[in-house]
């Protein structure tokens, strides 16, 4: 029903007669009357009236009016279209109406029934219940948490304080909500740095004085885009780093037995002395930056080597004709000992074909002494001398029967120079003759898989491994 049509219904005008009021007012508990251009002049309240039929006929006898029986507008309780809930309710109960009529600028616009305003308060008390409901729960799952959980305001006043972090940091809840967080100088702490950009950080280690180590991350709260305070949840991670510290240490142990199977200590000194190179190459002036110094880069290229062959070995490529274990673990060891490298800085831009010495000068040498100092087997020399020469330069007397191993010492090293000095992710393959080489890495033209058949020579570029990929 429209408004116009509605107020219609509920109002007369200053000169309807007593039958169109009692009309109106058989219906309802109040008429208004209004001017013709809808302005408010009264209103007759139907306990106000003794409508029986002898004051109907008594009142049309004496042509009384609707002006004459309402009660004249300052007496009538109005709100406007403004009024807030809060002081419409009061109006309701200092008169106990059902209805208001609401004015605007002295017209009747509309009328608020106490029906109404019942239905919003229940609604509005349905969905405070429901908020409570939400917040319970919300509260139970941060209680419920593990992990420790501190939320802080932009001011650094805590909000949040749940059972855990009460019981990792031994303080009350009741005590710290409210007060201002304990946070790092200015520039020290993630707390700032999450506030000043939005971003959270994940993980960070944070030691505390007691010796306990935490985990913590930081994430923003934001509201509308901007940071309006950060969440911190955090975890004794003590246990862990201890664990982690001991298998490092393992690997210490595994390393230093690696050192035990070198021939002597000189040649371990050698692998632990030669350094290797992370580098960022320009291809623009052929020029490559030292990014980082791996002071002990031989030693761990061997090993890793070695790994590399583990694997092999693991996936069966010792079954293959020609493929020699023991061969090609002292090749490895021996391989590059007779690398002379140059000592650079982090930092510096070098022309690498200036600065390195061209393999083959170094295979040749390492050869030289796995012969001479070692008295290493010949197919083992044979390997090293030639494990930088491309197959078409080999010599005319290179024994056939080692050229599969040539082919997979050079996969070898080529990986594991990957795995040292590039961060690369490898995972191999074997099948028959051929070892499938699925690589990522971040140098581009490394970053790719391949095939390669150890009795042809034969290498292909293959699709990556969908496990290398994801
Ligand atoms: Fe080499
Ligand atoms: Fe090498």
């Amino acid at each position: 029903m429209s408004r116009a049509s509605l107020l219609k219904s509920e109002s007369v005008s200053p000169t309807a007669g007593i039958h169109v009021v009692a009309g109106i007012l058989a219906k309802r508990e109040v008429t208004y009357v209004v001017s013709s251009d809808n302005i408010l002049l009264g209103a007759i309240y139907k306990d106000s009236l003794d409508l029986t039929p002898d004051f109907i006929i008594e009142a049309d006898k004496r042509s009384i009016k609707a002006k004459d029986l309402m009660t004249l507008k300052e007496g009538v309780p109005c709100i406007s279209p403004e009024t807030h809930l809060d002081s419409a309710i009061s109006v309701f109960l200092e008169t106990e109406l059902k209805e208001l009529p609401v004015l605007e600028n002295d017209r009747l616009v509309g009328i608020l029934p106490l029906r109404s305003v019942l239905k919003g308060i229940a609604e509005a008390l349905d969905t405070v219940r429901h908020q409570q409901e939400h917040e319970k729960r919300s509260s139970t799952i941060l209680q419920s948490i593990n992990e420790g959980l501190i939320m802080i305001d932009k001011d650094l006043i805590i909000r949040e304080y749940n059972r855990a972090a009460e019981e990792l940091l031994g303080a009350k809840a009741s005590e710290r909500i409210g007060s201002k967080a304990v946070v790092k100088t200015r520039g020290g702490s993630p707390v700032f740095e999450v506030m000043k950009t939005g971003k959270p950080r994940f993980g960070v280690m944070s030691p505390l004085a007691d010796g306990r180590i935490f985990s913590v991350n930081y994430v923003p709260m934001l509201d509308n885009g901007n940071v309006v305070g950060v969440i911190q949840t955090f975890q004794d991670i003590t246990g862990q780093e201890e664990m982690r510290s001991q298998l490092l240490s393992s690997r210490d142990e595994l390393d230093r037995a690696f050192a035990l199977t070198l021939p002597n200590s000189r040649v371990e000194h050698k692998l632990k002395n030669t350094p290797e190179y992370r580098d960022v190459y320009d291809p623009d002036n052929g020029q490559i930056t030292i990014t980082e110094v791996i002071a002990d880069g031989g030693y761990k290229h061997v090993v890793n080597a070695l790994k590399v062959l583990a694997d092999l070995n693991n996936k069966g490529i010792m079954s293959l004709l020609g493929i020699s274990k023991d061969v090609l673990v002292q090749s490895i060891i021996f391989h590059d000992l007779g690398k002379s490298q140059p000592q650079f800085e982090i930092g510096q831009i070098v022309d690498p074909l200036d600065e390195f010495e061209e393999s083959c000068a170094h295979a040749e040498r390492s050869a030289d002494i796995a012969a001479h100092f070692y008295q290493r087997e010949d197919d083992v020399i044979w390997l090293i001398k030639y494990h930088h020469h491309p197959e078409s330069q080999l010599p005319a007397d290179f024994p056939n029967h080692l050229r599969p191993m040539l082919r997979l010492l050079k996969l070898v090293d080529g990986l594991s120079a990957s795995l040292t000095r590039r961060n690369g992710k490898i995972t191999l393959d074997v099948d028959g003759t051929k070892v499938y080489v699925y690589e990522r890495n971040p140098h581009p033209d490394f970053d790719k898989s391949r095939v390669v058949d150890l009795f042809t020579g034969e290498t292909r570029e293959i699709p990556d491994y969908p496990d290398t990929t994801g």
